[in-house]
């Protein structure tokens, strides 16, 4: 169980360092790390939410109250808002006008992901942990 917990909030935390340097890579134009970069951070993300799913059924996630149907609906939203950055980073690469395009959808994916990190957190700080 721990291990699932600390498997979590590890590739949690890799992804948020992860994005961080996207958009560092980014705006310093290293192209070059800047999209293998991308992958390793969607890869980091898949991982966190497999740990996720199975942290989950060890907590009785109701019992958190309100929190928990708004982290779902913004841990939603920011996986499907992943596919933004990526579409407008392909124009960016045909078409340089896109960058302030692309500029704004990498904001949105930070603020969604760091909003899903604290809403995922306080929620399973709510809840009451079912004894296995
Ligand atoms: C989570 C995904 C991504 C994030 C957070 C992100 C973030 C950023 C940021 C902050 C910039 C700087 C924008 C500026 O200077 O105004 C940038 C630039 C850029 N990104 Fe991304 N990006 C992502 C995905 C991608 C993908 C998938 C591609 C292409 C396949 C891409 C291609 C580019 C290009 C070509 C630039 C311009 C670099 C230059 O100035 O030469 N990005 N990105």
């Amino acid at each position: 169980m721990l291990n699932a917990e600390i498997g979590f909030l590890g590739f949690l935390l890799l992804t948020v360092a992860l994005l961080v340097a996207v958009a560092w890579t980014g705006f310093k134009a290293k192209r070059k790390i800047h999209i293998p970069l991308v992958f390793v951070t969607v890869a980091s993300l898949g991982m966190a939410i497999r740990y996720a799913l199975l942290v989950g059924p060890h907590y009785d996630l109701e019992s958190a109250g309100v929190i928990t149907p708004i982290h779902m609906f913004i841990a939603r939203a920011t996986t499907a808002a992943y596919l933004v950055p990526v579409i407008t980073g392909i124009r960016t690469l045909k078409d340089p006008s896109f960058k302030r395009w692309h500029r704004k959808a990498a904001f949105l994916v930070i603020g969604l992901t760091l909003m899903a990190a604290v809403t995922g957190v306080a929620m399973l700080s709510l809840a009451d942990r079912i004894p296995q």
